[in-house]
């Protein structure tokens, strides 16, 4: 695999565009338009601006990253790529549409994965050319920082498409981790009920946000607190992802916490529009509880 598409220049598709450039690859990134792709790149230019600052990396290694990546126009001109990672926003329908639009201009042995956090792959799989080269591929936020990559296999995946994944992700200096595609996978499986747990307890007026995000992170040893987290996850993604476990399930230890939904509905999802159980506007995040 000497070149990658990534489709979505968001927070997780440039952080996925930029370890793999920082890993010699030649990058394809695309977005909806051009525009955002080209900005997804200048993110990228600027975290390795910080790296080079931190002297981290050298300034011909940033120059060396970012000339792989090329921002391209449209879906189509992914086909030189041998692997494509979607990197979406988290909506099945686009999901199945750009699959089938990207599945149409590839080589026949080209994998085919998502970064989806919870859609199950087996699914997914249905919109591409050939469920066999597909699979689910979870990075985790943010990407060059945070040291795992979860691959998750539907139920047509073949062997060698795994290994093939698994391969690209250890160069990328990743640890790597196999889950079947259920309901979470691993990582959030384990972690969303946390953060819904905290939401419940200061719903029921247990403890302050402060006191809440304290206690895990000095007596758990956490680098984040749990509504901290969730606030940098994004509520909206947060609850999703919850509903999909209760849903999967079907199993009422999953059922959202009624705050979390609230917060939802007023539109407070987090660090990403300023306000979520934190107010995210000023210097420094004060709590809204
Ligand atoms: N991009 C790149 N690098 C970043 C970064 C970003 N967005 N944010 C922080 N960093 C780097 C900093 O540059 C710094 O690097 P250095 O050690 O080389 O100087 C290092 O991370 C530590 O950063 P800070 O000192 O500024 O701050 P913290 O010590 O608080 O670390 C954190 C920040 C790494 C985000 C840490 O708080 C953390 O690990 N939090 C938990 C993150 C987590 O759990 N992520 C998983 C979310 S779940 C998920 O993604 C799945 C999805 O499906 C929901």
């Amino acid at each position: 695999m000497n070149t990658v598409g990534v489709i979505g220049a968001g927070q997780m598709g440039a952080g996925i565009a930029q370890v793999a450039a920082q890993a010699g690859y030649r990058v394809l990134l695309s977005d909806v338009s051009r525009e955002r792709a080209e900005a997804g790149k200048a993110g990228i230019a600027k975290q390795l601006a910080r790296q080079v600052d931190k002297e981290k990396i050298t300034a011909d290694a940033r120059d060396t990253a970012l000339a792989l990546i090329e921002p391209v126009d449209a879906l189509s001109a992914m086909a030189p790529a041998s692997l494509v990672i979607e990197a979406a926003t988290e909506r099945e329908p686009l999901k199945r549409q750009i699959f089938t639009e990207v599945g149409a201009v590839l080589a026949s042995d080209a994998v085919l994965a998502s970064n989806t956090s919870s859609i199950p792959i087996t699914r997914l799989a249905q919109a591409s050319p050939d469920p066999a080269r597909f699979m689910g591929v979870h990075f985790f936020n943010p990407v060059p920082v945070m040291g795992l990559i979860e691959l998750i296999r539907g139920l047509a995946t073949s062997d060698e498409t795994v290994a093939r994944v698994e391969a690209f992700g250890r160069t990328l200096g990743k640890e790597i981790v196999h889950a079947n595609d259920a309901p979470g996978f691993i990582v959030n499986r384990v972690l969303m009920p946390m953060l819904n747990e905290a939401c419940f307890a200061l719903g029921e007026g247990v403890a302050s946000v402060r006191d809440i995000d304290t206690a895990c992170r000095l007596g758990l040893n956490h680098p984040m607190g749990p509504l901290t987290l969730a606030d940098f996850i994004g509520l909206d993604t947060c609850l999703d992802i919850t509903r999909v476990l209760f849903e999967g399930t079907g199993d009422p230890k999953f059922r959202p916490a009624p705050l979390l939904v609230k917060y939802v509905e007023a539109g407070w999802y987090g660090k990403k529009v300023g306000r979520g159980f934190y107010d995210w506007t000023g210097p420094e995040p004060v709590p809204t509880r």
